[in-house]
């Protein structure tokens, strides 16, 4: 029951993405991407922390997402004011379907706009030979690297 509430409310949250962006833009000024809101899974390090990063720069609101929570404060520390906005952290792990629920909420109601786009670099490699993974292995870099995007809320997101 919960889930269904949960997932109307982000069709809702998505719906509403073009008319409220186009709002903000109207209001804010510099960047190409003034008045969006980046979502970026993994903003802690690597490609995730540079996209935070790039899209900061082109003047979008970024919620800066980590299982980490120290390398994503280090990650928003890093991250240049955008007019109009606020930049944020988020310790989640986007390997668990209720975190991801409680993300995208999060992040609906933190910033005046559900994001625009959203980044899922979070992700995790473990070497070894094929036949040598074992289902624990196998679960946790799927669950880590493909199973939040199966996660409606998210995946509505990335469709709109
Ligand atoms: N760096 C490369 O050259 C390269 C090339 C091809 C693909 N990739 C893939 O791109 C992704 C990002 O690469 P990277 O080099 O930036 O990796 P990285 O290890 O530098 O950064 C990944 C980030 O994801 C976070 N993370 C891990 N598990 C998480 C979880 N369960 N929930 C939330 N956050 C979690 C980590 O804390 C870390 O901050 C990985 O999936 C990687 O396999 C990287």
């Amino acid at each position: 029951m919960h889930g269904a509430i949960r997932a109307e409310s982000s069709m809702t949250c998505v719906s509403k993405v073009k008319t409220k962006m186009a709002a903000a833009a109207a209001k804010t000024g510099g960047g190409r991407l003034a008045g969006t809101v980046a979502l970026v899974t993994g903003g802690g390090n690597g490609i995730g922390r540079a996209a935070c990063q790039r899209f900061a720069r082109e003047g979008a609101a970024v919620a800066v997402v980590d299982i980490s929570q120290p390398a994503a404060r280090e990650t928003l520390e890093s991250l240049p004011a955008v007019p109009h906005g606020l930049h944020r952290g988020y310790a989640t792990d986007v390997s668990s379907s209720a975190a991801v629920n409680k993300l995208v909420t999060d992040v609906c109601s933190d910033f005046p706009s559900p994001p625009n786009v959203v980044v899922t670099s979070a992700g995790i490699l473990r070497y070894a030979p094929f036949l040598e993974v074992d289902e624990q292995h196998f679960d946790d870099v799927i669950g880590v690297n493909l199973k939040p995007l199966r996660v409606r809320p998210m995946g509505d997101l990335i469709q709109a």
